[in-house]
């Protein structure tokens, strides 16, 4: 790879430490659906994938929530991937808490039969990873909950007539300090720094 050229000074402020890394994926948590507890759906832009093999998740959740007494005692949730369309309800399930209001309700999202567990998944919303907690770290003023996925459901109608399944499609919602944005469009796929044009590349997916 070529060297990026150097002109001029690039100028840095130093900030305090801070939770600056950006853009992150902004989810729909679904929890609850037991006899103890009723569905509940919460916010979570603290989230990331961890680990492939088993395929395992994190999510950071403030112990004064009332998702978080569900998650602690149920030990299960499900990350709902919000649609770009699902802004606006993405935002409100993280203005108000379950413990005052059905989210269920008052958005019209539906609740559907997950295949694992026993929280519902957001029918709407275009992927449904349901995790189980294999560990929970106290780290301060977020608890994280480490989580095997146990099951994934997508929408069909997010393939194409190949069956490649096209999340773009839905329209992908990120966040970053304090905005939502919709992203763009693909500008490469993974590898284009170093593929080389021919047919020994094509077609070949990431492995991490
Ligand atoms: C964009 C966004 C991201 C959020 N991310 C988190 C998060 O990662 N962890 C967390 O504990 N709360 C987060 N929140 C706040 C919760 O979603 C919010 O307090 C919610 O009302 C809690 O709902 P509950 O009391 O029904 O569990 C976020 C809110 C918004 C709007």
């Amino acid at each position: 790879m070529k060297k990026a050229t150097k002109r001029g000074r690039i100028d840095k402020q130093s900030w305090k430490p801070g939770n600056v890394l950006s853009p992150l994926p902004v989810v729909l948590v679904t929890c609850g659906g037991t006899a103890a507890w009723k569905p509940n759906i919460i916010t979570i832009a603290w989230t990331g994938s961890v680990c492939s093999d088993p395929p395992m998740l994190s999510i950071s959740v403030r112990p004064d929530r009332y998702s978080y007494e569900i998650i602690r005692t149920t030990g299960e949730f499900v990350v709902n991937v919000p649609s770009l369309q699902q802004a606006k309800v993405t935002d409100w399930c993280g203005m108000v808490s379950g413990r005052k209001v059905d989210k269920f309700a008052e958005t019209g999202l539906t609740p559907a039969q997950a295949l694992k567990v026993q929280c519902p998944i957001i029918l709407e919303s275009p992927v449904n990873i349901e995790c189980v907690v294999r560990e929970t770290l106290n780290l301060g003023s977020h608890t994280m909950f480490v989580a095997e996925v146990i099951a994934v459901q997508v929408s069909s109608a997010l393939l194409d007539a190949k069956g490649k399944f096209r999340l773009e499609k839905a329209g992908l919602l990120s966040y970053c300090l304090g905005q939502y944005f919709a992203l763009g469009p693909s500008i490469g796929r993974f590898g284009f720094s170093v593929q080389k044009r021919g047919p020994a590349n094509r077609g070949r997916g990431p492995k991490r």
